[in-house]
């Protein structure tokens, strides 16, 4: 992989003018790609994330609205994670992190996010197939992720890519009486 240290994401307009899908440079993340991630993943998910559901009906936890627990949470997903990352034309174009369970050979993919100007040009897909290449390069013989019912780009992509549907689960949330 390049170490080329590039720590940008790409504007509207950049994905927008261009007709025609970038080749992808793929490497692991560095400490000086954590601020452009935290924005690209936090926007990436802000029109499908249950945390933000959440906030609609209970308002912020503790004071802490859903783009502030996000960004706890992936503080805690670069100190403790495989964090890959894809870039084109020098910037952040895609994203995907995982931890690996060498006891059972298993990779847990966590998140996998796409700059929001740049979806659907098959970045999703290279990102994610990036990502089960490097787990298998990490000794893992299967993958594991969960994805909501609703997000139909997330099963769709997933489905075709082979994944098989083993479990469905329900988020629940109380405000405690
Ligand atoms: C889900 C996500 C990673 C897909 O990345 P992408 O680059 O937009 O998707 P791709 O262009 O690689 O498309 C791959 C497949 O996803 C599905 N897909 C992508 N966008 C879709 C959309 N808007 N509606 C329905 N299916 C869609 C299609 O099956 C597509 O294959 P096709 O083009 O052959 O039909 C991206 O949309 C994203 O970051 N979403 C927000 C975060 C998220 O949902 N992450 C996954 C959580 S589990």
């Amino acid at each position: 992989m390049s170490s080329l240290a590039v720590n940008t994401l790409p504007s509207d307009s950049q994905c927008y003018n261009a007709t025609l899908p970038m080749s992808l440079n793929f490497r692991l993340a560095n400490p000086s790609d954590y601020k452009a991630l935290e924005e690209m993943v936090i926007e990436a998910f802000a029109p499908i994330t249950w945390a933000r559901r959440a906030d609609q009906i209970f308002g912020p936890l503790n004071g802490k609205d859903w783009r502030e627990r996000w960004r706890l949470r992936l503080a805690n997903v670069f100190a403790t994670q495989h964090v890959l990352i894809a870039e084109s034309e020098g910037h952040i174009v895609a994203m995907a992190s995982a931890t690996v369970d060498q006891d059972c050979r298993l990779g847990y993919i966590d998140l996998l996010a796409v700059a929001p100007s740049c979806q659907g040009r098959g970045y999703g897909r290279q990102m994610l197939r990036r990502m089960l290449a490097y787990l298998k390069e990490q000794g893992c013989e299967h993958a594991h992720l969960e994805c909501l019912v609703d997000n139909e780009a997330g099963n769709r992509l997933y489905r075709s890519e082979g994944f098989v549907e083993v479990a469905r689960s329900i988020r629940w949330f109380i405000k405690i009486p």
